[in-house]
């Protein structure tokens, strides 16, 4: 059996998604588990309901090369709205098993500092006519690794935060969980 390890911060909608689409197959039996550093984050309250096993990790263990061990073998970690920075230790033990999901095209509108609501918010103040969002690899810098796929959403000069962050949403139920199925298939 595949095992995927998310670790989110927030809401958790894109776990409960991907959690989702592979129950819809039950063909593709996976054991899920998430990690979060937020206690009150609705992924708490999302993994009861399905009940998927839910961690609090403190920094001092997250940044605690031993943390690796106790993960062990993994066929894949998604970041699904997770706003540590990932330490270099499991970068290189998981290398090219980590994702993550960035609401915007990156390199624009990335780094540290740019989640969530301020993503958007920058791309409206900007003009842009056009967001979306990037999946890509988890290096050692913030949204720079290997992207693996984009997709785009147009941005109309009524769009607002709201808006902008569900079409961009919308993307991310549509192609996150297909990259995560074609990825441990790989
Ligand atoms: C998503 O928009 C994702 O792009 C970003 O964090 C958000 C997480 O949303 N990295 P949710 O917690 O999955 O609803």
């Amino acid at each position: 059996m595949k095992r995927i390890v998310i670790f989110a911060s927030g809401s958790g909608s894109n776990a409960e998604n991907i959690i989702q689409y592979f129950w819809r197959r039950p063909k593709e039996a996976i054991q899920f588990e998430i990690y979060t550093n937020n206690e009150h984050a609705g992924v708490v309250k999302r993994a009861q309901r399905l009940h998927i096993p839910c961690a609090l990790i403190t920094k001092e263990q997250f940044n605690d090369s031993s943390f690796a061990d106790h993960l062990g073998e993994v066929d894949l970690i998604v970041l699904a709205g997770f706003l540590w920075m990932i330490p270099e230790y499991m970068v290189q033990k998981y290398e090219n098993k980590i994702i993550n999901i960035h609401p915007a095209l990156l390199p624009d509108y990335g780094g540290k500092g740019m989640y969530g609501d301020k993503v958007h918010r920058s791309v409206l103040d900007n003009k842009e006519s056009q967001s979306g969002i990037t999946i890509h690899y988890v290096n050692e810098a913030y949204d720079e690794g290997k992207i693996i796929l984009q997709a785009r959403c147009a941005v109309s000069k009524d769009d607002s935060i709201d808006t902008l962050a569900k079409k961009v949403h919308d993307l991310e139920y549509i192609y996150f969980p297909i990259v995560v199925e074609q990825l441990i298939n790989e």
